[in-house]
């Protein structure tokens, strides 16, 4: 296994902790908002649960998912029996090769920049591991699977329809299966992102095709283990039996939570509306600092650079008391960015804005030249 990411950031930490007004914590995608009192009623409602729960979801809970897709992103044509909860997307993610029976002979392909646990998932399984981000760098092999996330961690970069198409269409000839990281789909703010069960995608034939929304970012029920599948009804049975025998099953007091936050777009709307805040407020405080931001235009992240190594960017920021990811952690690419994270209360991003700008005004380190966002 790779070293954890956030382990490398522990002398960072310690600097930043040491800053008098306290540390700003960007580093990490963790939600801090409150939990929608609805969401928590519905938990505390079902917590008389002696009994075991379905892998498969309550009917009221799959029903729900079905509904939210519709409501929400437009999806059409999924049925009952083609979804699937799951303990918070991570979980799915690590172990869907495994899952699916994929080893040593098959290749699963991540994009270039990409949230760890793709690779992770494909390694506990032992196979092979492809990064890109076109088709065209696969050449003439054909995987087991490819990853999409769109939109993107870390970069908040949103794929098209004509990409998603293309990429559905590919996949179909050679009998690939394409799973789509959706964790982000409700936080585009310049675009509008697309699920890949889209009818403008993939036109309601969702074979091959899997989609992965968590409900940990929209509804801020990280803690909760809140997620689920839906797609290709085929990949969802197989799934489905496999995990009946591990014992992956969502607990019911979760599912009842999830058919709350499932049928509730207003707590989502509100929650969308504090990132938006946040995105507003820190998007251009840490351009003042120096920093171009790439991407980001969706999602919960800001992709930014001095062009200079994402070590010396961390040391930086963490020495203005704001601790963020080092971009090489999402792969080669990222070498010269860093993650900031909107995750953070309103007080908390205030502190940062306020230190980002302050540091427009310093100095420039001797013998040092300035970096500007035109640089
Ligand atoms: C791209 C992406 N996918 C999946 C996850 C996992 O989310 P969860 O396990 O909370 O559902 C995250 C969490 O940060 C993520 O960034």
């Amino acid at each position: 296994m790779p070293i954890f990411p956030w382990d490398t950031l522990a002398d960072a930490r310690v600097v930043a902790e040491a800053h008098p007004d306290g540390i700003v914590d960007l580093s990490i995608g963790t939600p801090v908002d409150p939990v929608a009192p609805l969401i928590r009623e519905a938990l505390a409602d079902a917590s008389a649960a002696p009994g075991y729960p379905t892998t498969a979801g309550t009917a009221e809970l799959r029903r729900s998912i079905v509904a939210a897709l519709g409501r929400r992103h437009g999806v059409t044509g999924v049925t009952e029996a083609a979804v699937l909860p799951v303990i918070g997307t991570k979980e799915l993610i690590a172990w869907l090769p495994t899952l699916l029976g994929l080893g040593a002979k098959d290749l699963v392909v991540v994009p270039e920049l990409a949230y760890p646990t793709y690779e992770v998932g494909a390694r506990l399984a032992g196979t092979q591991v492809a990064r890109a981000d076109s088709l065209t760098q696969l050449g003439p092999q054909s995987p087991a699977l490819v990853y999409l996330n769109s939109p993107s961690n870390p970069t908040g970069r949103v794929l098209g329809v004509d990409h998603l198409r293309k990429v559905v269409g590919w996949a179909r000839e050679r009998g690939v299966l394409v799973v789509s990281d959706e964790c982000y789909l409700g936080l585009g703010w310049d675009v509008q992102p697309l699920s890949v069960l889209h009818p403008a995608v993939c036109g309601e034939d969702h074979t091959g095709l899997l989609a992965v929304h968590s409900l940990s970012k929209t509804s801020s029920l990280a803690g909760y283990r809140a997620g689920f599948a839906a797609g290709d009804p085929s990949v969802i049975a197989e799934l489905l039996a496999v995990r009946r025998h591990a014992g992956m099953m969502v607990p019911t007091p979760v599912q009842a939570a999830m058919v709350a936050a499932l049928g509730d777009d207003a707590h989502q709307q509100e929650q969308r509306d504090r990132y938006a805040r946040r995105r507003n407020a820190l998007l251009p405080a840490i351009r003042s600092a120096g920093f171009a931001v790439d991407h980001s235009e969706a999602g919960l992240y800001l992709w930014a650079t001095r062009g200079e190594s994402c070590r010396d960017s961390v040391a930086w920021l963490a020495e203005r008391g704001i601790l963020v990811a080092p971009g090489e952690v999402y792969g080669a690419g990222g070498a010269r960015h860093v993650r900031i994270a909107l995750t953070a209360t309103d007080e908390r991003i205030a502190a940062a804005v306020a230190r980002l700008r302050a540091s427009g005004h310093e100095q420039p380190e001797a013998g040092l030249p300035r970096c500007s966002t035109q640089s």
